[in-house]
């Protein structure tokens, strides 16, 4: 089985880099593969770069290359839900990329037109790991939900209000509904961790930058708790 693994930024997969034993680098489309083993599992990981476009290219290029069996995601996001605090870990089991808008056809606000599903759902047996693997770390609050995704980095209490009450979103991110998508195209199984740096409001930059090493070091932990049960 080989998995997956994408990080958007250096800083979500630099702890990852660190424990790889490294078997091969393939670069293609400016990202770097780095193919090897990570906790005596076969992994490709890669940084996509930021937000949808970045995060889609890569994902097709670990089904088509790499031939991976399964997609994890794993990086920081906003907080949406009111209970979600930086530090908190948010698995998806499903998501939606709440910038698409072809509601003039009658279009649900996030529906991709002539796809056939609103929502990409994360595989079932993924999220069972995940959960898992978050009862086994101290001080590990996890959410388990919906988790939206836009070319946006929303700093705005306006926009979390609506994200909230338009999608029940738990937190929102930049790449996630874009990966969930090409893996669901390719029929991948595919899941996405993420940790809250911000609370996605005004002050959504400053706290992202106070409280990503944490958030980042959570993902990782869980991470590696679960690729270890796979
Ligand atoms: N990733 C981390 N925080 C975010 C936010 N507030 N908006 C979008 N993506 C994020």
């Amino acid at each position: 089985m080989i998995i997956g693994i994408i990080g958007a930024m250096i800083e979500e997969v630099q702890p990852l880099l660190n424990e790889i034993k490294l078997e091969k680098k393939v670069h293609k489309a400016q990202m770097e593969f780095n193919y090897g083993k990570l906790w005596d599992k076969e992994v490709v990981i890669v940084k996509s770069g930021i937000a949808k476009v970045n995060a889609a290219i890569c994902t097709q290029i670990l089904v088509d290359d790499f031939n991976v069996d399964a997609v994890i995601n794993v990086g920081v996001a906003g907080g949406v839900a009111k209970d979600i605090y930086p530090g908190d870990v948010i698995v998806a089991d499903n998501l939606v990329q709440h910038d698409v808008d072809s509601t003039v056809f009658g279009d649900r606000r996030g529906q991709i037109p002539r796809i056939d599903t609103f929502d990409f759902k994360c595989d079932k047996n993924l999220i069972l790991k995940v959960k898992e693997a978050c009862k086994n770390i101290d001080h590990c609050k996890c959410f388990v939900g919906r988790i939206v995704t836009g070319d946006q980095f929303i700093a705005d209490k306006e926009k979390i209000k609506w994200l909230s009450e338009e999608f029940n979103a738990l937190a929102c991110e930049m790449e996630g509904g874009s990966i969930a998508q090409v893996a669901y195209l390719n029929n991948i199984p595919f899941v996405v961790i993420r940790s809250a740096s911000d609370n996605a409001n005004n002050g959504a930059h400053m706290e992202y930058e106070e409280f990503k090493p944490i958030a980042v070091n959570n993902s990782v932990r869980i991470l590696k708790n679960m690729i270890k049960s796979m």
